[in-house]
């Protein structure tokens, strides 16, 4: 579905809503919180590559030749850790051949700006498709310098999949990266004053991992 926001696609689906009102739920135990993740991805990882560039291949069935077909692009996910982790195994269940980078950054809980700890991608090929995956864009500092970080590599086509989005992070992205385009599942309110996406679900990364 697309929102008045630019470059933002919106998954409106009866089976996102369910598996987002267990996320946002306070008492959803880790266990299902994860699963719920991994359903979520798939749908994206579906939605996101409906457009995926394909060449035809010759394939026998049992009775006959025929024409088949594979993928003629190469998709890289790069998770933002901790928490993109949780959207990677959702991703690799509906294209399991895909190379996964790593971004390690984590926000400043006073300034919520991201600092760097981690850096390590695959080889980006000229027309290499790159998947960023962070279930939680809120004021968007993370997912911007990642996605500046992927931009210096190299990386030419990128979309952003994340699970809820808030207006002031779209925003953000719109402004600095125009070219990239948003998936989510969730568009929330507002941010509060510490950076929480209102109404949100919280901190992916300690619910993800039972770190509360
Ligand atoms: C969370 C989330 C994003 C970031 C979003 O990570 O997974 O990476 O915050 O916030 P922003 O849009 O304001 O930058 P966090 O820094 O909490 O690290 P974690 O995944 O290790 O818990
Ligand atoms: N990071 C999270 O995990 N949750 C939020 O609401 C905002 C940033």
């Amino acid at each position: 579905m697309k929102t008045s926001f630019k470059n933002f696609n919106l998954i409106d689906h009866p089976l996102v809503k369910c598996d987002i009102t267990l996320l946002r739920d306070k008492k959803t135990q880790t266990e299902i919180f994860r699963s719920a993740v991994r359903r979520l991805s798939n749908i994206l990882a579906i939605e996101i590559n409906k457009g995926l560039k394909l060449k035809e291949i010759n394939v026998e069935t049992p009775l006959e030749k025929t024409t088949g077909y594979k993928l003629d692009e190469e998709i890289v996910l790069v998770p933002v850790l901790r928490a993109g982790l949780s959207m990677v195994n959702g991703f690799l269940d509906v294209i399991p051949d895909c190379n996964v980078g790593h971004i390690g950054l984590q926000r400043n809980e006073e300034t919520l700006l991201p600092i760097e700890y981690y850096f390590k991608i695959p080889k980006l090929k000229n027309n290499s498709k790159v998947i960023l995956l962070d279930p939680m864009l809120a004021t968007g500092g993370s997912a911007s310098e990642a996605l500046k970080y992927l931009k210096k590599k190299g990386a030419k086509k990128i979309i952003f999949a994340c699970l809820v989005a808030s207006p002031e992070g779209i925003k953000k992205i719109n402004k600095e990266h125009p070219d990239v385009k948003i998936f989510g599942t969730a568009l929330d309110r507002e941010l509060d004053n510490k950076g929480y996406i209102l109404p949100g679900l919280g901190d992916a990364g300690d619910r993800t991992f039972g770190t509360l």
